[in-house]
C-alpha cells in the first residue's frame, strides 16, 4: 500500500463545504426553449395549455430515414471533421438541383446549422448585420462570439433581409464608430415573418454587399418549405457566389432537429477556402464531427428519394394550411396580420388593439402581452422583442406546429388530411385560440369564456408535446 493512502475499502474524509465563489457567464436559455420549458411546467401542474412558442415542425420522422439510420447505426468512428464524403456529394447535388453548382468540397456538415452558424461567427471575427425581425439565435450566437449585432430593419413582407438602403447607411455608420463590420445574416424563407423576400431585394442587397464587402449568411433551412411550390427562392449565393455562405439542414423540412445534422456550402475562391479552413479548424476542436449515423440518413435524405419529397410536400400543405387559419382568426380579433407564405409561423401585430389592451389590462410591451397569454390562458408564444424588435412593438410570432397531433398517429392523420384544419383536435385548438383572442380583446364585462360552455378547456392537455 503507497505511503499516506487509506487503506483498502476505507475512503477519505471529504474536506469542509466551502462555497463556489466563482462566478459564471450569464448564459440565458434561448427564448424558444424557455417557454417550451414553462409549458411543460404548466401542463404538469395540469393547466391545459396551447403551444404555440416552439419551432419544432410537429411532424414524424418517415420511416425511410428512421431505416437508414438505423443501418449505419454501428458506426462508431469519428469520421472526417467536413463530414463524410457521400454525405457531401448529396447535399452538393441538392444545392445541384437548386441551381448553385456546388463543390462537395466545399461542404462541411456539423452537428445542426446552428453549430455551424457559431462556427462561421467565429471564423469572421467582426460585427455582424442582422434582420430585425430574425431567428432569436442569430444575435445571441454573435454576443457569445465576443462580437455585435447591428439590427437592420426588413421591409413589410419581405422579412429575412434586411432593407438594402438601410442596411448601406448602417455598415457606413457602424464603420465610422469604428466598428468592423464584417457579415450580413439573411433568412430566407424567413423566420419569424413566415415570408420570402423577392428576386430584386435579393440581387439589392447583394450589390450592397459587394460594395461593402460584406460576406453573406444565407440561412436558407425553410427552403423547401414555401408553400406555394412554384415560386423560387432567390439565393444570394445566385448573386453574390464569392461570398455568400449557404446553410441548411434536416431538422425543418424532414422535422429532424433532434438529430443534429446541418451543412453549409462554402463560397468558391480564395475566401472561401480560407473560411472553410478556419470552420474546419473550430469543428476539429468543439465537436470533431457529426455523428456518423446521422450522416448516413442525411446522404439519403439529400439525394432527395421520391418518397421523402413526397413526405415534404406534405408537411408544406399542413404547414400552409394551418398557418394560415391561424392567421385568419388573428385577423377575425383584430390583428394586422399576413397569411405566410412558407415555413410553419405566424407573426401578427396587436399595434390596432393596444389601447385596449392597455386600459384592460395594463400591457405596454410585447413581453407584458405573451406573459399575460402565458399565465392567463397558458397561451405559449414570443415577443417580438425576442427578435430584436423594439420593446413596445406587440407582434409575437405564433408556431402552431405542435397542434398537428400527440402523438405519430394524429400527425400521420394530419398530413393525409385534405382539410387537416377540421380534425377535432386541430379544429379544437383554433377554437380555443379564438376564445383567448376573444376574451383578452373584449371591452369588461364582456369577456368571452376562456373555457367551453362545459366548462372544460377546448384543447386537450395532451395536444402538443
Ligand atoms: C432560421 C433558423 N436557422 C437555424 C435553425 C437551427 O436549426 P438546426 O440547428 O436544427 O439545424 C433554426 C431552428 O429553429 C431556425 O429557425
Amino acid at each position: 500500500m503507497p505511503a499516506g493512502s487509506a487503506p483498502a475499502g476505507d475512503h477519505p474524509l471529504p474536506l469542509p463545504v466551502r462555497p463556489v465563489a466563482t462566478t459564471v457567464r450569464q448564459v440565458p436559455l434561448s427564448p424558444t426553449l424557455a417557454v417550451n420549458e414553462a409549458l411543460a411546467r404548466k401542463r404538469r401542474a395540469g393547466t391545459p395549455v396551447l403551444p404555440l412558442g416552439f419551432g419544432e415542425a410537429g411532424i414524424p420522422i418517415h420511416p425511410a430515414l428512421t431505416r437508414e439510420l438505423a443501418a449505419a447505426a454501428g458506426r462508431g468512428g469519428y469520421g472526417p471533421v467536413a463530414g463524410s464524403a457521400p454525405l457531401r456529394a448529396a447535399a452538393a447535388g441538392y444545392w445541384d438541383r437548386r441551381g448553385l453548382p456546388t463543390d462537395p468540397g466545399l461542404v462541411v456538415c456539423g452537428p445542426g446549422s446552428k453549430a455551424l452558424l457559431f462556427g462561421l461567427l467565429m471564423a469572421l471575427d467582426g460585427d455582424v448585420v442582422v434582420p430585425a425581425p430574425s431567428w432569436v439565435s442569430y444575435a445571441a450566437q454573435i454576443s457569445l462570439a465576443g462580437v455585435r449585432p447591428v439590427h437592420v430593419a426588413t421591409s413589410p413582407g419581405e422579412g429575412g433581409v434586411p432593407n438594402p438602403a438601410l442596411l448601406a447607411d448602417a455598415v457606413v455608420r457602424a464603420r465610422a464608430e469604428g466598428r468592423a463590420v464584417k457579415a450580413v445574416v439573411v433568412t430566407l424563407p424567413d423566420n419569424p415573418t413566415g415570408t420570402l423576400a423577392g428576386a430584386e431585394t435579393v440581387r439589392r442587397l447583394c450589390e450592397v454587399a459587394r460594395d461593402h464587402d460584406l460576406v453573406i449568411i444565407s440561412d436558407e433551412i425553410y427552403r423547401d418549405l414555401v408553400h406555394d411550390p412554384a415560386r423560387t427562392v432567390h439565393s444570394p449565393a445566385r448573386y453574390a457566389p464569392e461570398r455568400t455562405v449557404v446553410t441548411t439542414a434536416l431538422s425543418k423540412h424532414l422535422a429532424a432537429g433532434g438529430w443534429r445534422l446541418g451543412v453549409a456550402r462554402l463560397p468558391d475562391g480564395p475566401f472561401g477556402h480560407a473560411l472553410r479552413a478556419s470552420l474546419l479548424g473550430l469543428a476539429s476542436e468543439i465537436w470533431s464531427a457529426a455523428p456518423a449515423p446521422m450522416q448516413h440518413a442525411a446522404a439519403y435524405a439529400f439525394a432527395e428519394p421520391p418518397e421523402l419529397v413526397e413526405h415534404v410536400d406534405r408537411s408544406r400543405r399542413l404547414h400552409a394550411a394551418v398557418t394560415g387559419a391561424v392567421a385568419d382568426r388573428f385577423a377575425a380579433a383584430g390583428a394586422r396580420v399576413r397569411r405566410p407564405e412558407a415555413a410553419f409561423y405566424v407573426y401578427p401585430d396587436l399595434d390596432p388593439l393596444r389601447d385596449r389592451l392597455r386600459a384592460e389590462h395594463g400591457v405596454a410591451t410585447g413581453a407584458d402581452l405573451t406573459g399575460l397569454l402565458l399565465e392567463r390562458y397558458g397561451m405559449g408564444v414570443l415577443p417580438a422583442s425576442a427578435f430584436g424588435e423594439p420593446a413596445e412593438a406587440l407582434r409575437m410570432r405564433v408556431a402552431p406546429s405542435l397542434l398537428y397531433g400527440a402523438g405519430d398517429e394524429q400527425r400521420l392523420t394530419a398530413l393525409a388530411a385534405p382539410d387537416p384544419t377540421a380534425l377535432p383536435w386541430i379544429a379544437g385548438a383554433l377554437d380555443r385560440l379564438s376564445e383567448i383572442l376573444a376574451d383578452l380583446t373584449a371591452p369588461s364585462g364582456e369577456g368571452a369564456p376562456a373555457r367551453s360552455a362545459s366548462g372544460q378547456p377546448t384543447v386537450p392537455a395532451t395536444a402538443a408535446s
